[in-house]
């Protein structure tokens, strides 16, 4: 199986990913780091960590179709057959979604369906909620909604800040979002089951 990895900013889920990949063998699958805002922290991360990385902003293209026409181009180049969102902030579209069947995966730092779309650790932080957590799903063409594969919550506690939140967050991500990748690409989860 060959995986690219998209993501739009510091890249730490991306990291996490690589690193799991290379300790548990299944490294030989991530194949590509696809950045769409060029000079992006990830960019820095994928160099170090020696992944093929591309940089290209939409905005250099008419349309999203033709963005997603040439990166579908770009993806059968490097033999990609599945796609990992990690912090890509931009819906996918009907190009890629139907080349890519069930075959996209994303993280997102919330208990969907609560707080789907932007800033959902801050969401939750500033609501009179005292769970949260991270949710793993598949893509589809809305934002947040697709099948969900895994969730973990997260609690807020009283001392909490936003920060120590975030941080809690993040280390839920990045234990969590790994495992599944690893499962969802050896088949072992996927449209029916969900992880455990
Ligand atoms: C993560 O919180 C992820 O859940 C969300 O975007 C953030 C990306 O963080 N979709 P990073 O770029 O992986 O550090």
């Amino acid at each position: 199986v060959g995986v690219a990895v998209f993501a739009s900013g510091n890249g730490s889920n991306f990291e996490a990913l690589v690193h799991h990949s290379r300790k548990h063998a299944w490294a030989d699958e991530i194949r590509l780091l696809f950045c769409d805002r060029p000079g992006a922290g990830v960019i820095g991360r994928a160099e170090r960590l020696k992944i093929p990385a591309i940089q290209r902003s939409p905005k250099e293209f008419a349309d999203k179709a033709s963005y997603e026409r040439w990166l579908l181009g770009v993806l059968k180049e490097h033999g990609i057959d599945r796609i990992v969102l990690a912090g890509y902030m931009r819906l996918i579209g009907p190009t890629l979604l139907e080349a890519y069947p069930d075959r996209i995966i994303n993280i997102h730092p919330s208990l969907l369906p609560a707080f789907p779309g932007k800033d959902a650790i801050l969401k939750a932080y500033c609501h009179p909620v005292c769970v949260s957590g991270v949710t793993v799903h598949l893509v589809d063409e809305g934002m947040d909604t697709g099948r969900i594969l895994a969730q973990v919550p997260v609690s807020i506690e009283k001392g909490d800040t936003l920060e120590t939140f975030e941080e809690k967050m993040h280390q839920a991500e990045h234990r969590l979002y790994p495992e599944v990748v690893q499962k969802w690409i050896a088949g072992e989860i996927g449209i029916k089951e969900q992880y455990s």
